[in-house]
């Protein structure tokens, strides 16, 4: 039977075969092993060397912001991001509720509290609306995340920043190379944090870069990150200290990761191009299957920096009996993996320590529904190859939901 599912033996729709092109992350290339061996060879590792410079230049230039201040991470970069923006101890921090833990913990290790808000149903990013209701007296920053390559609404983030005199936070973690109205995720918020995890869309394993256009905050960021010294500074002769009370760190990225993202960097354009390309083309494809929508696009992307690419489920409209978990499996079964539920809600999530006294939740009613009933995530890998395989995929779920909705 042509429709038979291949949970219950019928045939895969998306074959080993269409899937030939499905390549593991990150990629690698002959031409950065070499590099790595020179830069190891050289014995100049760290400290701010050419690398890092060139990294930091090149990737805000490309995000169109003036300054990149380059880290270890992009959980030190969300935590420096608030401490140079001045949030101390008792300060309200507002996220979403669907986030990785990191964006809610940069506000923790400074002391300051996370107060978890609300996501727009199409987007799955902050809802500002929401937000204007969470803020206080106490309120200092606002992180929104650009989850899985969707946009938060930067408009609205930046008018609820100048009424209120709140900077903005951008968590660009998952949104390399995308572009909101013309302009670089990360160039628009007072600050852009982005992460070069292994499994990001531009990577070295680790490293971070936070992304600004004020000069004020650029010396700070860089002087947290950096024990102190200003970026002109060489090791062991500083011309000029922090400010008394800023208390900076160790969070320095080494070469060999800012060579890896250079060559990264030349791939990233098309890469962004092809994965948005796809993801909108797989979208088109199954926009009349029933049961099921997807992650909206950034309201105003110009161009959308894939990092998962999310279905939504609509259990309404599912059998009965038939939940997530099915849906998850048959798909799985027809040769397309997928997960469920992402990261959130942060505060349930199993390696979230943080006493109660110590963060505050907003009704996260979105959250807390799309997590647990109705995401399914896939990799940005996906979105990296071809029609063919948009076909297969699209055919995996028309067959699948036509099959378990009523
Ligand atoms: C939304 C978000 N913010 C921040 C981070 C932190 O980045 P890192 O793992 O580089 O510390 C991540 C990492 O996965 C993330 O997904």
């Amino acid at each position: 039977m042509k429709n038979q599912l291949a949970i219950d033996g019928g045939k895969r729709a998306v074959s080993d075969e269409v899937k030939k092109n499905l390549q593991p992350w990150p990629p690698v290339y002959q031409e950065t092993a070499e590099k790595l061996k020179a830069i190891y060879m050289s014995g100049k590792w760290s400290f701010n060397g050419p690398y890092e410079q060139e990294f930091s230049l090149k990737f805000a230039k490309y995000c169109g912001a003036r300054h990149g201040v380059f880290m270890v991470n992009g959980t030190v970069t969300l935590e420096s991001a608030l401490h140079a923006l001045g949030v101390k101890a008792g300060d309200e921090v507002i996220v979403p509720g669907n986030t990785w833990l990191a964006t809610a913990m940069a506000a923790v290790y400074l002391g300051a509290i996370p107060v978890f808000v609300d996501v727009e149903p199409d987007t799955l990013c902050l809802d500002p609306e929401k937000v204007r209701k969470a803020i206080t007296s106490k309120t200092k920053a606002i992180i929104p995340v650009h989850l899985f390559g969707s946009m938060a609404d930067m408009d609205k983030f930046m008018k609820i920043s100048k009424e209120f005199n709140i900077p903005v936070i951008e968590d660009c973690a998952h949104a390399q190379g995308g572009i909101w109205d013309g302009k670089g995720l990360g160039s628009i918020g007072h600050v852009g944090s982005f992460s070069f995890q292994q499994s990001k869309t531009l990577s070295s394993g680790e490293g971070g870069i936070c992304l600004t256009n004020s000069d004020e905050l650029a010396d700070k960021l860089f002087r947290i990150k950096h024990i102190g010294y200003s970026a002109g500074q060489k090791q062991g002769m500083a011309a000029s200290g922090p400010q008394e009370g800023m208390i900076c760190h160790n969070y320095r990225g080494l070469e060999f990761n800012a060579a890896i993202l250079l060559d990264a960097m030349k791939h990233l354009n098309a890469q962004t191009v092809l994965r948005d390309k796809n993801a909108m083309y797989f979208t088109e494809l199954i926009k009349d299957v029933p049961g099921i929508t997807v992650q909206s696009r950034g309201r105003k992307a110009d161009r959308q920096g894939y990092y998962n690419f999310v279905l939504l489920l609509q259990p309404s409209k599912l059998k009965s009996g038939i939940t997530i978990k099915e849906v998850q499996a048959a798909l799985g079964a027809e040769g397309m993996g997928c997960g469920i539920g992402g990261y959130g809600p942060v505060y349930k999530h199993l390696l979230w320590s943080v006493p109660k006294s110590k963060f505050k939740i907003h009704s996260n009613d979105v959250v807390e529904d799309v997590c647990t009933n109705r995401q399914l995530g896939m990799s940005h890998t996906w979105l990296l190859t071809n029609k063919r395989l948009m076909k297969a995929m699209a055919a995996a779920v028309e067959k699948v939901m036509s099959a378990y909705c009523k």
